[in-house]
């Protein structure tokens, strides 16, 4: 999951390139490089390990310039950070240049080949193999149309290559020329007027237009600043629409906040409602999801449902299996992605499968999501990005409607996803044996949310406070029951993924079973326990904790004093329904993280060896 921006205009390139490359720093953060064609025809190549800052010193050292080039911002997966890894790779000549974002799966042997024929490498990227074996099949001898003859090259080589690929490729031969292409990695074209722009997200293009083209697999595009084509790698003209992006430069940028995902974390009374608006049937009681492209019938003839996800996204499945089974009464099963794309589950006709994913693009996930359809079923998609690949590929679903999530710990995603995932199990519910009383409240409690988790989001200086109490822990667990176990894995997963401490969530009457084994006074245990039909279960577990002298910080509905007695900390949330109880739940369980990192001095929004979309395996 990397970073890549082509541009060709008439602005200068390495300065576009730089300022779009920021906007793709989450994507990956371990080196960055540039290069441009001058005017002259010379390839200026700018690289360094490290982060972006350390790109931008060198360009201002040794500026490059051309109105051409193409960028990189790497999450290495072959090769260590260094200069010499770092994007653009050139081929044998040094005029071919290229940056890559996904996988060659064959690139050693490849590399032997290429070896066997006198080419040298100067990196251990698969990427530079790619390049290499383009500027093999770039016959650079004929003085004419040299254009054609690159896109043709790149339609030869990947031909002849296993994985996944979002690349840019230019050439000092063809000046002002772009050739573009993917397969499992994505990649986006920008139309601006008088210039052109590919990127793998539009995060990085949204400053210069709004118009974008999301590119599908197997798709090869070639552009110069005025005019483009898209075919497939076969050379047939490939089927594209147009887009207006949904979002606007600000909308991916920190504005007054310290960080991406403290903006994201207040960004929830509106992404929960964004999540439900226009969703909500009040003349039935229920919820209405078009996007889904089912009919009732075949709502109604559904009898099970299976829900896959990775890392926060499988923990909102697992608050979707229980809200599913308790409002609807349907068997439904969560699948880790990674997992399920391998298992062979049994599925029937009757089986509705979805895929949840904020980005819609990890690849665990879209593979999850074929993986299905090739046994013949619809899989449904609930995801946030537009125009994703997973949003495109599936075979119906539902936008959350957050805006873009920068920050690579996920907040915003997970409650809305949770919301969406209530507003499925509300519309099957009422579809079954649900009341039109209980719909009926149900759409009150979701409209009641967006207030409440402002209330939670109040109490944000009392939760650094506690956070900086516990600051020296090493470890931390996380204790939940029913609705709120996977509320624990995912406060887990918070913590670990933005301090580096060893955090686990488990189903808080596990304890007794091995985990109690953990507690001790440096290990501080974080009980979700609203007041709910567990209350008193999760009381009698927190008692064993003290027994044992482990500090514990409560989350528990407020106007309840009992817990100031036995827990270390108590943090309050208004009342609500029991299932709903994640969603508010989860609040402090960020702010808890979050300030708890800020506090020991780690990088929130780029989390060490982190990306935010896992876009290989
Ligand atoms: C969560 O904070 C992490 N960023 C990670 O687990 C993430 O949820 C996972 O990679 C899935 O990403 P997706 O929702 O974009 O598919």
């Amino acid at each position: 999951m990397c970073g890549i921006v082509g541009y060709v205009g008439k602005a200068s390139a390495g300065s576009v390139l730089i300022n779009a490359l920021k906007r793709l720093e989450y994507r990956g953060y371990d080196s960055s490089g540039l290069a441009v064609v001058s005017e002259s025809r010379n390839v200026e190549m700018r690289k360094r390990s490290g982060r972006l800052d350390n790109l931008k010193e060198l360009l201002a050292e040794n500026p490059a310039e051309g109105n051409c080039g193409i960028s990189h911002t790497r999450w290495a997966t072959h090769g260590e950070p260094t200069d010499a890894n770092a994007h653009p790779h050139t081929d044998q000549s040094g005029k071919l240049v290229m940056v890559h974002n996904g996988v060659i799966e064959n690139y050693q042997t490849l590399k032997e080949q290429l070896g066997a024929e006198g080419h040298e490498f100067r990196s251990q990227t698969d990427s530079e193999v790619l390049a290499h074996l383009i500027g093999k099949c770039f016959d650079s001898s004929q003085e004419d149309d040299r254009c054609k003859r690159l896109v043709e090259a790149v339609r030869e080589a990947l031909k002849m290559v296993t994985g996944t690929y979002g690349i840019v490729v230019m050439h000092a031969d063809a000046p002002k020329f772009l050739v573009g292409a993917r397969l499992g990695s994505p990649l986006v074209i920008g139309l601006g007027k008088g210039e052109k722009f590919l990127a793998s997200d539009v995060g990085a293009i949204v400053s210069h237009t709004s118009d974008a083209i999301y590119l599908s697999d197997r798709d090869l595009v070639y552009m110069t600043e005025d005019d483009f084509a898209i075919e497939n790698v076969d050379g047939d003209a490939a089927d594209y629409e147009v887009s207006t992006v949904d979002y606007t430069q600000e909308d991916a940028e920190k504005g007054e906040f310290p960080h991406f995902m403290l903006k994201e974390i207040y960004e929830q009374p509106t992404s929960i409602q964004n999540a439900f608006r226009g969703r909500l049937l009040d003349d039935q009681a229920s919820a209405i999801l078009g996007g889904l492209q089912l009919t009732p019938r075949e709502l109604r003839d559904v009898d099970r449902i299976v829900l896959c996800g990775c890392g926060t996204a499988s923990h909102a499945a697992m608050v979707g299996e229980y809200l599913i089974e308790h409002l609807a009464r349907i068997p439904t099963e969560v699948e880790i992605a990674s997992e399920f794309r391998y298992r062979n589950t049994p599925l029937d006709k009757n089986t509705l499968v979805f895929v949840i994913s904020q980005s819609g693009e990890t690849i665990d996930t879209l593979s999850a999501m074929r993986e299905g359809q090739r046994k013949g079923h619809r899989v449904l998609g609930i995801v946030n990005t537009v125009g994703s690949t997973i949003a495109r590929e599936s075979d119906g679903g539902s936008y959350l409607y957050s805006g873009p999530e920068i920050g690579v710990a996920a907040t915003k995603s997970f409650t809305s996803q949770v919301t969406l995932l209530t507003l499925l199990a509300l519309l099957l519910g009422r579809m079954r044996h649900l009341s039109v009383d209980y719909g009926q409240r149900m759409l009150q409690e979701l409209r009641d949310l967006p207030a409440k988790v402002e209330m939670i989001l109040q109490q944000s200086d009392k939760i650094r406070t506690i956070a900086e109490k516990y600051i020296d822990a090493q470890g931390m667990l996380f204790l939940g029951r029913q609705f709120n176990y996977p509320t624990a894995l995912e406060g887990a997963l918070k913590m670990k993924e933005i301090s580096y401490i060893f955090a686990s969530g488990h189903a808080a009457a596990e304890l007794k079973h091995g985990i109690i084994a953990l507690v001790s006074e440096e290990t501080p245990s974080v009980f979700i326990m609203p007041k709910d039909s567990v209350f008193e279960k999760n009381v009698s577990t927190l008692e064993e904790v003290k027994a044992r002298k482990g500090p514990v910080i409560a989350i528990t509905t407020e106007g309840g004093v009992e817990l100031e007695r036995i827990a270390d900390d108590v943090i309050y949330i208004p009342e609500v329904t029991e299932c709903l109880s994640p969603i508010l739940a989860s609040i402090p369980l960020q702010l808890l993280s979050y300030h708890f990192a800020v506090a020991r001095g780690c990088d929130v929004d780029k989390p060490r060896n982190l990306a935010k979309s896992v876009t290989v395996e």
